[in-house]
């Protein structure tokens, strides 16, 4: 399977959730997502967020801050340019069809990426975040929420129970935590900063990984 396969898998995939997506998750992602978008605003204000999806996160932002939004699906996009008129953002500079693995800005760009509920669907997710390191400032910070799942401890027992369960309502747990910090060291201009769980309960989990300065 190649990764334009997966990429188109993808859209399809999207083109469905669009119509419904914030009807579904609009109450039980606000936690996550006011909480990225906080995270991305302290660390300066131009920040890009990859797999804005429908713009949920948007209204989260200070004014004061400049939105590039980037995503894969056309139809998700579509329904993020609407809310940004509807409630008048005029911080989003910008919504653009980009893949995560390539994306369309110059070198240290941005204050911060926020990668919202987006890295365990890449089919490459180091090379998203190679990608997101080149677009990166220095002294800038990469946010990454998700679900994401426990490495040590009772929790990725409890989650390896619950794991059927889990895929029937389209979570998994398989896309560990271990997995971005890896990615940290092996680039030494990068810093794992830490992980903070997120509602409900730390089924989410928000990562930050900083660019040194
Ligand atoms: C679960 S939704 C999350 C949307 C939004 N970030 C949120 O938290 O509500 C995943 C989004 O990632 C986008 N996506 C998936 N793969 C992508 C890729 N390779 N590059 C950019 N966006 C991608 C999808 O089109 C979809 O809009």
């Amino acid at each position: 399977m190649s990764v334009q396969y997966d990429l188109e898998g993808q859209q399809r995939v999207y083109e469905k959730w669009a119509p419904i997506y914030d009807a579904v998750y609009h109450k039980f992602l606000s936690d996550a997502h006011s909480r990225t978008a906080a995270a991305a605003a302290r660390c300066g204000k131009d920040i890009l967020e990859v797999g804005v999806g429908t713009g949920l996160i948007l209204r989260y932002y200070p004014v004061s801050c400049n939105i590039y939004g980037v995503d894969l699906s056309e139809h998700m996009l579509s329904k993020a340019v609407e809310k940004v008129r509807e409630l008048r953002l005029g911080n989003v500079k910008l919504l653009a069809s980009m893949d995560a693995c390539r994306l369309g800005f110059a070198d240290a760009s941005f204050d911060a990426v926020a990668v919202p509920f987006v890295i365990t669907l890449v089919p490459n997710p180091e090379g998203a975040l190679d990608e997101i390191r080149r677009v990166l400032k220095p002294g800038g910070e990469i946010v990454v929420t998700s679900k994401l799942g426990a490495d040590d401890g009772i929790v990725p027992k409890v989650e390896e129970v619950l794991a059927p369960l889990m895929k029937k309502v389209g979570w998994s747990s398989h896309f560990k935590v271990s997995r971005l910090e890896r990615w940290a060291e092996r680039h030494p201009d990068m810093e794992f900063v830490g992980v903070e769980p997120v509602f409900p309960a730390g089924f989410f989990k928000l990562v930050r990984i900083r660019k040194r300065g």
